[in-house]
């Protein structure tokens, strides 16, 4: 399988190259989710490692030089069969444009993802783009989507922070296989 996704679309004109970061990429990722509210703001150190350690797991996508796109994940420890989709940022020009739905195909297509049949993220209320994503997502792709408060603002947050909510897509075989 190629490491580098590209499509050509003549009506939607040039598209990202999706491919696995690098430990360079890490300032770019950075700026990116900084500018893709409400996403939380990591430090550069934290983007450094997910590109370093858990570059596998995690997409870029790249416009004429440009990080544009950007997913982090990890397959969760003592759970091979549930990836863990952690951020997923897109930049406000090229948002609508299907690189979000792009990337989790993608991440969901790599070998590492062989035996993931469960898909897990975690969403606060209020922030529709997400749940229209990952929704979206699982109808397209045959999965069913469940729903559960997962760390609230009182138990995990300190009053800090609105609820995440625990999203999980269930596919019915490995995405990957069934491709
Ligand atoms: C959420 C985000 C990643 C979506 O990226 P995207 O590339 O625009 O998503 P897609 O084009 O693949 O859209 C997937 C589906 O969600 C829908 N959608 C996307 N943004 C939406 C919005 N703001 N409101 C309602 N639906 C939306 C699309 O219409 C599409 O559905 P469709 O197939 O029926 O048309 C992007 O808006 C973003 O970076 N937001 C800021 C950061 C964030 O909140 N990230 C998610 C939390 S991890």
């Amino acid at each position: 399988m190629s490491a580098v996704h590209t499509v050509n679309s003549p009506e939607k004109g040039p598209q990202p190259i999706l491919r696995k970061p690098e430990g360079e990429d890490g300032s770019s990722i950075w700026e990116l989710v900084r500018e893709c509210k409400p996403l939380d703001e990591n430090s550069m150190y934290c983007n450094l490692i997910q590109c370093d350690h858990f570059g596998d797991t995690c997409v870029v996508a790249e416009l004429d030089d440009e990080v544009v796109g950007w997913v982090s994940g990890h397959v969760v420890p003592n759970e091979p069969d549930t990836v863990f989709v952690w951020q997923v940022a897109v930049s406000e020009k090229a948002r609508g444009l299907g690189l979000g739905t792009r990337m989790l195909s993608t991440l969901l297509s790599r070998d590492v993802c062989e035996d993931v049949s469960k898909l897990k993220t975690t969403i606060t209320k209020d922030n529709d783009a997400s749940w229209a994503l990952f929704r979206r997502f699982a109808e397209k792709r045959g999965g069913t989507l469940s729903s559960e408060a997962h760390f609230t603002t009182d138990d995990h947050f300190d009053g800090k922070h609105s609820t995440e909510h625990m999203v999980t897509i269930r596919f019915a075989e490995p995405l990957k296989r069934a491709a």
